[in-house]
């Protein structure tokens, strides 16, 4: 079922780009122009009426709306309405406020937002708009992935949500929303994302190499959509040949990738090498120092620290201190450069780990190879 829109009903072609990228922070924005022929493409959130017209017509637009919208009527913000023409007008429509002509986007959109839930933030709606694009966006990729080719132009739709996310509501927030995942390979996806665009932005890459970063966290564990299940998701320790498959993953992703089209060469390369170690211990090329690069060693420290803080079956989850000492006795098959400005990156965002999801039933391959989580 598709997800709630803002509809955005407009005369003002002159703004209504600005209305729709406030508005698509938050939930997906279908525009209408006034009088056009009547159609919703999704359940409506709310209405943005963005209008700069002289009074009669002013009336005539929001009874025409009001027709349209019949018995349900969603919360609606009014824009450009003469003072004292909006509210008569707005009456048939519930729950609406008025705004002034010139009133900037991301205040038309936060007034719909404080309409919608009082106690939510803006950061809130953001949050929640990036977590949901990430996982539908990683279900249906998996869901291509375990028989055929993925499609890469729907993974850019999900880095955007996810920079913006950790962007405006920070790190803590992100994890708050994606511990609700019940899919916990898709909650570690969304995890390790949330903690590369973190770093990235913490390290002051630039907005080009921070899509790069979230693109490759995405999409890195893409292989495995080709592990049976009962390997996957076995809630005891795996067996030496349960492992040698479940470490197939890194190259089935790899080979997915190549398989469906252009793909960004580094997140081709992080889905291969993502468990490569600098000593040469890890998988599955037994790469080490320069051979690994930095988008590798970057994304193979958020990788393993989620894959701490994440509680399994097998094991309990870590908290954030805990896991950077893991990742600190790890130096050398890390690189102890990033491990300790990942440190400096995610510590002012502690206050989520005491708000761990209470069951765990899968695994990630990460610190059960290499640090003391091994199994
Ligand atoms: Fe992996
Ligand atoms: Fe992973």
């Amino acid at each position: 079922m598709k997800q709630p829109a803002i509809l955005l009903v407009t005369d003002r072609q002159d703004r209504s780009q600005c209305l729709i990228e406030a508005a698509q922070c938050i939930a997906d924005c279908q525009v209408l122009a006034i009088n056009q022929p009547w159609y919703l493409a999704a359940p409506v959130l709310g209405i943005i009426v963005d209008v700069r017209l002289e009074q009669p017509r002013t009336r005539s637009c929001l009874s025409w709306l009001a027709q349209q919208i019949g018995a349900h009527r969603p919360p609606a913000i009014l824009v450009g309405c003469m003072p004292g023409v909006a509210a008569p007008g707005a009456r048939p429509w519930g729950t609406a406020v008025s705004l002034a002509t010139d009133a900037e986007p991301r205040t038309v959109v936060a007034a719909l937002l404080r309409l919608l839930d009082p106690q939510a933030s803006v950061a809130d709606w953001i949050v929640r708009r990036g977590a949901t694009r990430s996982a539908n966006l990683l279900r249906a990729m998996f869901r291509s992935a375990e028989a055929g080719a993925v499609d890469l132009a729907a993974v850019e739709d999900g880095l955007e949500p996810v920079m913006n996310a950790i962007r405006e509501g920070g790190l803590t927030h992100w994890l708050d929303v994606v511990w609700e995942h019940d899919d916990i390979t898709f909650q570690h996806c969304l995890l390790v994302s949330g903690l590369v665009s973190a770093f990235a932005q913490s390290l002051g890459l630039s907005r080009a190499d921070q899509l790069t970063m979230a693109r490759a966290a995405l999409v890195h564990d893409v292989g495995k959509a080709r592990i049976p299940h009962a390997i996957l998701n076995k809630p005891g320790k795996l067996d030496p040949d349960e492992m040698a498959v479940m470490r197939t993953h890194a190259v089935l992703g790899y080979d997915i990738l190549r398989a469906s089209g252009t793909c960004d060469p580094i997140a081709l390369a992080v889905t291969r090498h993502h468990h490569e170690m600098l000593d040469g211990s890890g998988y599955p090329n037994g790469l080490s120092s320069e051979a690994v690069s930095d988008p590798i060693r970057l994304l193979t420290v958020c990788d393993i620290y989620a894959a701490l803080i994440e509680r399994r079956s097998y094991k309990a989850s870590f908290s954030s201190d805990e896991a950077m000492r893991v990742l600190q006795n790890m130096v050398g098959k890390l690189d102890g450069a990033l491990v300790q400005a990942f440190g400096i990156a995610v510590s002012s965002r502690n206050g989520c780990w005491s708000r761990l999801p209470p069951v765990s039933r899968t695994r990630d391959e990460g610190p059960a190879d290499f640090g003391p989580a091994e199994r």
